[in-house]
């Protein structure tokens, strides 16, 4: 595996290759667990990562890096071998999850409000996440749209924790992922397209001048973006080209040309839409970034469904992760279409 950070970038955004976020919480993979009625244990989240990480196709194809969770970059699989093993052998990067969450903002009137914990100890951390194996890591820092929301206190705050994390990174010989989220839901009915977008520039103006503050090498990061879409519960929804079209007009806006690679999070939409929005923006071309995928719900929501928690599943599992997967990496070369979605 090589060592330095913009190679390390490059291999994360090949081209048609994208990240697989498989960083949920003990709290997040819980709620998962749920809706398939399976209890959340140590043994049952091995099996259903094993699960994914063990489809050896769409991880030596598709699948450029996993981010893990720190319970998982140390677990084995059933058969004793490391799970990062598995995912190495097919040519996959560890990554690791390392903040310590969003916590209420103090000194925010707004209840709604976070900034993202865990610098604290964090170069020790990262000292021995490279030493497990990992390569790349994420910082999850949550924006809310609302009235009068995101505050001002609440973009910088949260822009000045990720580039401490991503300098701390680099120090460290791995590669940031660098995720600002605002965030999709909520309940704020003029939260449409034009607001996500307003919002989403101004964040992203933050962060690169807080990274460029920090010493952050542009070329050895990675952009993790929410896409430029409107709120669940507003009633204008913007159509998949305007999506699309007001994406990369913000990023053009914000995101320097030495930065490797944008790869989206999913955010909460349906596995389709955020590979037919990824496509549209490939598909447009004329792009100074990659642009690709670092989805956990979109990749992952078919096969979790698939499984159901039962050992006689796991092929059909792992093809419908396959198959969301290969959907999403012709999306990264602007290729996909609708009429390739055939039920796995
Ligand atoms: P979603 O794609 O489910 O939004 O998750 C990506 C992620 O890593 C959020 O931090």
């Amino acid at each position: 595996m090589t060592e330095k950070l913009e190679d390390i970038a490059n291999a994360m955004v090949a081209p048609g290759k994208g990240i697989l976020a498989a960083d949920e919480s003990s709290g997040t993979i819980k709620k998962r667990f749920d809706k398939i009625k399976l209890d959340s244990t140590e043994d049952s989240r091995r099996d259903y990562r094993e699960m994914l990480f063990r489809s050896k196709d769409a991880m030596s194809k598709y699948i450029s890096g996993v981010i893990l969770y720190d319970e998982t970059i140390r677990q084995k699989a059933k058969d004793g071998t490391p799970l990062t093993r598995l995912m190495q052998d097919a040519g996959c990067i560890p990554g690791i999850k390392v903040d310590m969450g969003a916590k209420p903002l103090a000194g925010s009137t707004a209840k709604i409000e976070t900034v993202t914990e865990g610098l604290d100890g964090l170069r020790e951390r990262l000292a021995e996440y490279h030493k497990l194996g990992a390569r790349f890591a994420k910082w999850r820092a949550v924006l809310a749209i609302d009235d009068g929301l995101p505050s001002f206190n609440c973009v910088k705050s949260n822009a000045h924790a990720l580039a401490r994390y991503a300098a701390l990174c680099q120090e460290a010989g791995i590669v940031p992922i660098v995720e600002p989220e605002v965030l999709m839901d909520g309940a704020h009915s003029k939260h449409d397209i034009d607001r996500c977008a307003m919002v989403t520039e101004w964040t992203l103006k933050t962060v690169f001048e807080e990274l460029y503050l920090a010493g952050v090498t542009l070329e050895g990061m990675i952009l993790k973006p929410n896409m430029v879409i409107a709120g669940q519960s507003c009633p204008m929804q913007a159509s998949p080209d305007e999506v699309a079209e007001k994406t990369v007009l913000v990023l053009k806006r914000t995101v320097p040309a030495a930065v490797p690679g944008i790869a989206f999070l999913s955010g909460g939409q349906s596995d389709e839409a955020a590979t037919q929005h990824l496509s549209l923006m490939n598909a447009n071309g004329d792009l100074p970034w990659k642009l690709t995928f670092s989805y956990g719900r979109a990749l992952q929501a078919a096969a979790l469904k698939a499984w159901g928690g039962k050992a006689e599943n796991v092929k059909a599992a792992q093809k419908a992760f396959t198959h969301r997967a290969k959907m999403n990496s012709l999306a990264a070369l602007g290729k996909w279409s609708a009429k390739l979605e055939k039920p796995a």
